[in-house]
């Protein structure tokens, strides 16, 4: 790990943050414009997002489809639904993913920390922000910074040789 890029290496998933910092609007314009020039699959940006900052009115209509495990994201200064334009082959998931990386190495940058999270009333959220088919909301993303001194703890991966097919 200590080879790879410093942006890769400093980045982890918070499961905790700061419930009092905030994000101001231009920051939030920083992550979208990452997002923006991520690559996608015959440069189709199948990708959308919802950015609720702690105070903002989005915000408070986002956070009651936050549910149940994913209660900790409530905390972070941001929250962000990843919303992607569906198509039959499944690749505008793959490029919303990548999309989403890009904002992700960006907040790092600017010294914030994400973590991505699953686990959250879909239909509901999809309903309040009339998003519809081919539109569907995927993942959300908590950013800010983590309480201090909490940090990354011990994080796992396989190793580099597993990942090769062959
Ligand atoms: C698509 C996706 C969905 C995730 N869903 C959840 C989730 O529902 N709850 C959660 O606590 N973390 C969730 N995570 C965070 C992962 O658990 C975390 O990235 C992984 O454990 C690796 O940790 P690291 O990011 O610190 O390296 C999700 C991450 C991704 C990319």
């Amino acid at each position: 790990m200590t080879d790879i890029a410093p942006v890769l290496r400093g980045r982890w998933s918070p499961r905790s943050y700061d419930p009092i910092q905030t994000i101001s609007p231009d920051d939030v314009s920083l992550l979208l414009e990452a997002a923006r020039w991520a690559p996608s699959a015959m440069n189709r940006q199948p990708w959308r997002f919802i950015v609720g900052i702690r105070g903002d009115q989005t915000r408070s209509r986002l956070e009651p489809f936050v549910t149940g495990h994913s209660d900790w994201a409530l905390d972070a200064a941001a929250l962000v639904v990843n919303i992607c334009e569906s198509d039959e082959r499944g690749i505008g998931f793959y490029d919303l993913g990548d999309a989403v990386a890009h904002m992700s190495i960006q907040a790092e940058e600017m010294g914030l920390h994400v973590r991505q999270f699953g686990s959250f009333d879909q239909q509901g959220l999809a309903a309040e922000f009339g998003i519809e088919a081919p539109f569907v909301p995927i993942t959300m993303t908590a950013i800010g910074v983590p309480p201090a001194g909490v940090g990354p703890g011990v994080r796992e991966r396989v190793d580099v040789d597993q990942l090769l097919w062959i």
